[in-house]
């Protein structure tokens, strides 16, 4: 696997549609606040430790959560790793999904956590209710949702989401719910205004701002919580403050671009689609997606999911992930691509994409 990342890394003709990034234009302010911290040479003494007041501010104007608190994290992944730290210890139990983003469960399987990895390839693609019911005992703490869920793309309607915080709530556990692709969904709902003293969000800026590579999220919780936490964060001399001015930078601006983006990201997701209808055994589960990503269901073509990464990869330069890494149950059924790209490399999947599914069937 390290080997397609060398390689990824070290070509500057790869297309990335394998980590959701988001590669599409956004506010030449961004570019400006990094040149401005970088010439002021703000980078030589630690920042604050909480993230800077107007980023938190511009956080918790976002997530229009006035009554949460907040740490700023390097990425949601610092976020949920301490998280894991505080409310998952040894013997307790979280009730995850399979297909997953699964970095996560490693954090808390580290603590001696165990996760319960619900299969949630079929039906709605989504968690069912009946399913979280059943797998609730008295060593669960906490519910991790993914909403929009990478890989899949699916996100809960309102009733859905209302149900499992009453389930949460019934059982005086935690949802966590991770909402780094939120922005791309066209409807959505945070658990936290649904049960605002139980939810901890995770908060992101690396896809929806395309700030992925400045590593700048946050932890987003009840007062008490995120005091109790504070002193115990990974980044507690603060996190790289260059990207925080990027992060502000680009959270003052959203409105002026994100509105473009969504519309090239939606119309790649289409593209993709007429590519994929005209393939027999290829499928779509989730369309469209809510997120900056799609699942495309190779299990009824002869096709293997690692050798649709690898000919895309060496013979094409295009990187997508084939669905082992975000599914151990039902990796061997799809590959996962990104779109919030620029279209003409969107383009170029979609003609290749066919050939590589040709060549191998
Ligand atoms: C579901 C989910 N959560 C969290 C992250 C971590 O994002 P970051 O650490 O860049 O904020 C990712 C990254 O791909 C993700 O897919």
């Amino acid at each position: 696997m390290s080997n397609d990342f060398d390689y990824a890394h070290s070509n500057k003709n790869v297309i990335w549609m394998s980590q959701n990034t988001n590669h599409l234009p956004t506010h030449s302010a961004v570019q400006e606040a990094i040149r401005k911290s970088s010439d002021e040479r703000e980078y030589t003494k630690y920042p604050l430790a909480s993230g800077l007041p107007e980023l938190r501010e511009l956080i918790l104007n976002d997530l229009n959560l006035p009554e949460h608190d907040l740490h700023i994290t390097n990425g949601g992944t610092e976020a949920l790793y301490c998280l894991m730290r505080h409310i998952q210890p040894k013997g307790s139990e979280m009730i995850t999904s399979d297909p997953s983003y699964f970095v996560i469960h490693k954090f808390a399987k580290l603590g001696g956590a165990k996760c319960t990895d619900l299969p949630i390839y079929n039906g709605n693609y989504r968690f069912d209710i009946e399913d979280i019911k059943n797998a609730i005992n008295p060593n669960t703490k906490s519910i991790f949702l993914i909403d929009p869920i990478n890989p899949l793309g699916s996100t809960y309607p309102k009733d859905e989401k209302r149900a499992i915080c009453e389930v949460a709530e019934d059982h005086d556990i935690w949802v966590i719910d991770d909402i780094t692709y939120r922005d791309f969904a066209p409807d959505h709902h945070l658990a936290a205004d649904l049960l605002p003293e139980k939810t901890i969000t995770a908060y992101s800026v690396s896809k929806n701002c395309g700030l992925a590579g400045l590593r700048v999220g946050s932890l987003v919780g009840p007062k008490d919580f995120i005091k109790d936490v504070r002193g115990t964060m990974v980044s507690d001399l603060g996190i790289n403050v260059v990207g925080q001015r990027a992060s502000i930078a680009a959270l003052e601006t959203k409105p002026e671009w994100l509105p473009g983006l969504l519309k090239t990201a939606r119309h790649n997701q289409s593209l993709i689609k007429g590519a994929v209808d005209k393939i027999d055994g290829v499928e779509l589960p989730v369309y469209p997606s809510a997120a900056s990503m799609m699942v495309i269901d190779i299990s009824k073509h002869k096709a293997n999911p690692q050798d649709v990464q690898d000919k895309l990869l060496y013979e094409n330069d295009i990187f997508v992930r084939a669905g082992n890494y975000v599914s151990a149950r039902f990796g061997e059924n799809f590959i996962r691509v990104s779109f919030s790209i620029p279209t003409p490399e969107v383009e170029k999947f979609v003609d290749v994409f066919p050939k590589v599914m040709d060549e191998l069937s």
